[in-house]
């Protein structure tokens, strides 16, 4: 059976079931709203969540903060884990940095103002889960699979691995652009990689979900 179409009345029920965000959430979403800031809104939030919570995911591991939306729902999954988490963008870290004071996790949230590939190259320390969220950022196809490798060698064994986008609104059927190319390739180096067992999500743009095997 195909994915179901989400029809504007059906995405109206989806809206109905989603959970009721906090005022920093919900003040976030609206920013991102307003200024055009690519959040991964409440449905998949809501999922990073519950993903994060079921692997009992401590030490997390972001590749693209922009203002700490995605990293808010990950740390409550995490039940009093630690987020380290990439962003290049000055404005948008130092947001971050605020919103996840405001959220109560100024401690547990370390937001480092780099380039995500180069920050991994030389980052210690291990992880249980890590949200990829800036595939179409990358110059080739290479340096995203470099990328995951990066991101694979630095997680346990029964760790999650995430990556936002991983449809690229269809693009990845017949991929034209550089994003849509990197995403395509990040999915073929997921569904065969020897360390990895996931699957694509259909939720929103796309969510790819793997497990490092033990
Ligand atoms: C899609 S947004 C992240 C959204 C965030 N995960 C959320 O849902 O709240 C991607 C972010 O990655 C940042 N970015 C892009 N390329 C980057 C890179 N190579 N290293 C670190 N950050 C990067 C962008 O500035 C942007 O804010």
């Amino acid at each position: 059976m195909r994915t179901v179409e989400v029809t504007d009345d059906l995405q109206a029920y989806l809206d109905g079931l989603v959970p009721t965000r906090d005022a920093v959430l919900a003040r976030m979403e609206e920013e991102a709203d307003r200024e055009g800031i690519p959040i991964v809104e409440p449905h998949e939030g809501s999922l990073l969540y519950l993903l994060v919570k079921i692997a009992g995911a401590k030490r997390i591991l972001e590749l693209g903060t922009a203002t700490g939306y995605s990293g808010i729902w990950m740390l409550r999954g995490s039940g009093g884990g630690t987020l380290t988490t990439y962003e290049t963008d000055h404005d948008r870290a130092q947001r971050a940095r605020a919103n996840f004071g405001e959220a109560g996790f100024g401690k547990a949230a370390i937001v480092l103002e780099e380039n995500a590939k180069d920050g991994l190259e030389k980052l210690e320390g291990r992880f249980d889960a890590c949200f990829i969220d800036l595939l179409n950022s990358f110059k080739s196809e290479e340096i995203t699979r470099r990328v995951l490798e990066l991101c694979i060698e630095r997680l346990e064994g029964g760790a999650l691995l995430m990556a936002d986008n991983a449809l690229r609104q269809g693009e990845v059927i017949a991929p034209k652009n550089q994003q849509a190319k990197n995403v395509a390739a990040y999915n073929q180096l997921v569904a065969k990689h020897p360390r990895l067992e996931g699957v694509v999500i259909p939720i929103r743009d796309g969510l790819s979900v793997a497990r490092v095997k033990d």
